[in-house]
């Protein structure tokens, strides 16, 4: 468990340097990440190599005490070269190219651009490779990020129906597969496909959900084509990639296979703003981020590969949101101990020095522009102290698991039956409500092993595959899924025999119909004599099992068939939490509702408390030792904006 820092020396006069890196050293950081964005200063022009500054970087910041981490400066290509190559610019639906001026200007299927990605990457991979001081290396910056995950260009309109042709060989199995009978879309062959993009009305939904497999494994083989020449010249250092958070447009499990280390970048108070939250909650959070946004990210993320990081940690006000609060005192503490019990490798911070010029100028960093230390530096070095007492955590599999699944977000994205929700709605509503009940929680895809879970959540998953079917029905556990589960094959139709398909038989369910209500009509749900509120979803189902709950007009909402339990409905928040502590008395999980604020995280036998609350939390309520005996951090009075950390048994009593 480390800290680290983002800094770009390219951006300040050497002169500043070693002063920096002391200022770092002095603040408990062991690491730095350099690099990602200095093409330009790299290769002036073509071919004119300049490596003395970054030499001297990557020397005085290890003399100093620093490790480096290298990021390859593929997300900036330089404007020479697009002034040379523009065909290395990704293309909007309407075939305009997407300019030059920011970052991210390249499409992911452009052969020049692959090239000259090749082209930099060896040369310093090659020049830097074997150096002591460079442990670890970070392929480009933030795949996808500004909707850079989808280009038109001609070579991803001819990289597609290669890859059509791959995935179905014959243009018929296309034609079957989307259906294209409907409306007059038939092929004739793989060269007369275009990418869905600015069509009159909805592109079909199969050409749609095949397009986001295509665009997620171009980021896939891009990466890969960085990765094989970084491991050639640098073998034995961890690879790494900065992913953003809460986004879906790129399977983060299957291009994490390459990967040593899964990081990703947390900006809670950001991404708050930004998000489809009501007003109330963001409000609430305004200065702390939504108390399970970072969790479930770092749960994603470390289900992905064998180690995980936060390569940037929101530091103080960001500039790129709707508005840009300042986090509350202690919260960036919190943070870094959240990520920390989840198993974060590191975190690392963005950025060291407020930049005074270009467009993040308003984006906070550890310094001030004129380097005065902000007072989040203090926190910093707390938690640093804080880290001389924990030194190590361990992660167990929790109890309870849900299942995410990439083309099911897509599948959300293209038909969502209503269009109140984002993708990840489902899966982040059941994640909150199982850390209401105070659990830990594990993410799993379907190529998890589920052994060992007692609860597997199967939240609004509509593209079922065999794979995850079988795994789901050797597993044990007691599986719950929610309206629209199983409603689509990997093609994107609704399965023979109707939803939820392949487990069908195993839930006993048979969905005949779905309707999507408005806000003002409740869905109004039956479960032992009380009448509960779920919303959005109501599925008309038939079933030959039990039947635990019924809608308001008697129908069926929710069945069980042994092992196998279905909601015929979206629960929402409220309703969730009541439906998954039910299951845990079921299954036997110990849980109590820590309410809207707390959340606690247990690493092996420590558990840890956040408060992301402005009101104080009595720990005792929880089980937590009384007196100041068994703390590794903070007591039992948690203050808003705190942590506390303790010993604690087998069980939370
Ligand atoms: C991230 C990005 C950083 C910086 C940061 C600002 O998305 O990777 O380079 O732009 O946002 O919040």
């Amino acid at each position: 468990m480390k800290l680290g820092v983002c800094y770009y020396p390219e951006h300040w006069p050497e002169t500043d340097w070693a002063h920096d890196a002391r200022m770092m050293r002095a603040a408990g950081l062991s690491h730095v990440r350099i690099g990602e964005f200095a093409w330009s200063r790299l290769e002036p022009r073509r071919g004119a190599y300049d490596w003395a500054w970054l030499d001297k970087a990557i020397d005085g910041l290890s003399a100093a005490g620093l490790e480096v981490t290298l990021g390859t400066p593929t997300a900036t290509p330089p404007k020479w070269l697009v002034d040379a190559h523009p065909d290395i610019l990704p293309l909007d639906a309407h075939a305009n190219p997407r300019k030059f001026g920011s970052r991210r200007h390249y499409c992911f299927s452009s052969r020049t651009y692959r090239a000259e990605t090749g082209r930099i990457v060896e040369a310093l991979a090659r020049r830097y490779g074997a150096h002591p001081g460079v442990t670890m290396w970070q392929t480009d910056n933030e795949y996808g990020h500004h909707g850079s995950d989808e280009s038109f260009s001609p070579d991803a309109v001819t990289a597609f129906r290669v890859w059509l042709e791959k995935r179905y060989t014959d243009i018929l199995a296309v034609n079957a597969a989307w259906g294209t009978v409907f409306w007059s879309q038939v092929y004739n062959d793989f060269d007369e496909i275009d990418p869905p993009g600015a069509t009159v009305t909805e592109a079909n939904p199969s050409h749609r959900l095949d397009w986001r497999r295509f665009c997620s494994d171009q980021m896939c083989s891009y990466n890969q084509l960085q990765v094989d020449i970084i491991r050639r010249h640098s073998p034995g250092r961890p690879i790494t990639h900065n992913f953003i958070g809460d986004f879906y447009r790129l399977d983060h499990r299957d291009i994490s296979r390459s990967l040593d280390i899964a990081a990703w970048d947390s900006y809670p108070i950001g991404l708050l703003s930004e998000s489809q939250a009501p007003t109330d909650q963001k409000a609430r959070w305004l200065r702390a981020g939504e108390p399970d946004f970072a969790a479930f990210n770092h749960d994603v993320f470390r289900a992905c590969a064998p180690r995980w990081a936060i390569m940037e940690q929101q530091p103080g006000p960001v500039n790129w949101a709707t508005y840009n609060a300042a986090p509350a005192p202690g919260m960036v503490r919190v943070w870094t101990w959240e990520a920390f019990a989840h198993g974060a490798d590191f975190v690392s911070y963005f950025r060291w020095r407020q930049a005074p010029f270009a467009q993040e100028q308003m984006h906070a960093g550890l310094l001030a522009p004129d380097r005065t230390p902000q007072p989040v530096l203090e926190e910093v070095r707390r938690v640093g102290r804080e880290l001389e007492c924990i030194t190590h955590l361990q992660q167990d599999r929790a109890d309870i698991a849900i299942l995410l699944d990439y083309p099911s977000l897509w599948q959300h994205e293209i038909q969502p039956q209503g269009n109140r929700h984002g993708p990840l709605e489902p899966s982040r509503i059941a994640y909150g409500a199982c850390r209401r009940l105070g659990l830990n929680v594990d993410i799993v895809f379907s190529d998890t092993s589920l052994d060992g879970y007692k609860i597997v959540l199967l939240p609004s998953v509509p593209v079922l595959t065999e794979e995850i079917c079988s795994a789901l029905r050797s597993s044990g556990a007691l599986v719950f899924a929610t309206a629209l589960t199983g409603s689509r094959t990997p093609d994107g139709k609704i399965p023979p025999g109707l939803p939820p398909g392949l487990l069908a038989h195993a839930f006993d369910v048979r969905v005949e119909q779905i309707e999507t209500l408005p806000d003002f009509e409740p869905v109004e749900v039956l479960i032992d004599e009380k009448v509960l509120r779920g919303e959005r979803w109501r599925e008309m189902i038939t079933t030959g099992s039990e039947v635990r709950a019924r809608f308001a007009d008697g129908k069926p909402a929710w069945v069980r068939n042994g092992r196998f339990q279905y909601a015929g409905f979206w629960p929402g928040e409220g309703l969730m939490t009541e439906l998954i502590g039910r299951l845990c008395d079921e299954a036997g999980l110990a849980r109590r509702d820590v309410g809207r604020d707390l959340r606690l995280r247990r690493a092996g036998d420590i558990q840890f408390a956040f408060n992301y609350g402005p009101g104080w939390q009595d720990l005792r309520q929880i089980g937590a030792p009384p007196g100041a005996a068994g703390y590794l951090i903070g007591g039992a009075d948690l203050a808003p904006f705190d942590i506390a950390a303790w010993h604690c048994g087998p069980e939370i009593s």
